[in-house]
């Protein structure tokens, strides 16, 4: 069996959790494979990608900060990932440097997963956030069907911005989100608040169960904007699965294989984020 090498460059990269989770799709499938980290300051970004390939890598992940920079860096990049402006997996197709993102697939299949009732035509969706995350987060709303998106984010100019990139988009200023959230049938924390070290995210939830709150933030699992929505008995759904689910799809443009998460993996990529 031909070894294939697989990677993920960032900088700062060595807290991430994906050679753990690759690592355990190799075994789990037998496979005769490797998945490293490697940092990459970014004005080396250019070069190590052409040298990772050189050495024979079948694809890697980048992380921040490289996951807009590396596009230039493509041959291609998939539709998917120039709407949402950033890549997040390269591979090879007939010797021609593939980017793609996962992340938007990543995040449907962990909603799908941890909300199996979840109905894409029930309703508005407020996304608050407006970065590579919530550009993501769109795409992959829209994608599922889903019509009505509003917008939140503390800088209005740059939720403005990604008008540019996605239709039937309305935006709303951060000050009234909290009237935003009443009407929706799914909130989506994009932000950094609600992040170990940083502030909570503030914001009323509506009361019962037919709004869906979901924090891409998994630092901690249960971040406060969480426990509030577990407090009024609204549906939630926990940030790790993206992480768990965006790896699945990468894994699968290099092995082929569409690995399942099991709760062996869950529990260790859940323990070790705790630890971190
Ligand atoms: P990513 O690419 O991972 O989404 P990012 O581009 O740094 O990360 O975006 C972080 C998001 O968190 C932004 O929407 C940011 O709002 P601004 O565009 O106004 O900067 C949001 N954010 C960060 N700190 C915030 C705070 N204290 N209050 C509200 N929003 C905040």
């Amino acid at each position: 069996m031909m070894l294939k090498k697989a990677a993920i460059l960032g900088h700062p990269v060595r807290h991430s959790l994906s050679p753990m989770i690759h690592d355990y799709w190799i075994k789990a499938h037998g496979l005769s494979g490797t998945y490293e980290t490697i940092d990459v300051l970014p004005e080396d970004l250019v070069s190590s990608v052409r040298k990772i390939f050189d050495d024979g890598y079948t694809g890697f992940n980048v992380t921040l900060p490289h996951k807009e920079a590396v596009m230039d860096c493509c041959d291609v990049v998939d539709d998917t990932a120039r709407l949402i402006g950033a890549v997040n997996t390269l591979s090879l197709s007939q010797g021609r440097i593939v980017g793609s993102n996962t992340d938007a697939k990543g995040f449907i299949a962990n909603l799908r997963e941890q909300y199996p009732g979840w109905d894409p035509s029930a309703g508005a969706a407020l996304v608050l956030g407006a970065g590579g995350a919530a550009r993501a987060v769109i795409y992959g709303l829209q994608q599922a069907g889903v019509k009505d998106i509003i917008l939140c984010n503390r800088t209005r100019a740059r939720a403005e911005k990604i008008t540019d990139s996605f239709v039937n988009l309305t935006i709303m200023d951060w000050e009234d989100r909290n009237n935003a959230a009443q009407a929706a049938s799914l909130i989506v924390n994009t932000t950094s608040l609600g992040m170990a070290g940083k502030d909570h995210l503030v914001l009323d939830l509506p009361s019962g169960p037919g709004c869906v709150a979901y924090d891409i933030v998994y630092r901690p699992l249960m971040t406060e904007f969480l426990v509030q929505a577990q407090q009024k008995g609204l549906p939630f759904v926990t940030g790790l699965g993206m992480l768990l689910h965006q790896a699945r799809f990468s894994f699968e443009a290099w092995f082929g294989i569409l690995p399942d998460i099991d709760t062996v993996l869950r529990d260790q990529v859940t323990k070790a984020a705790q630890e971190q």
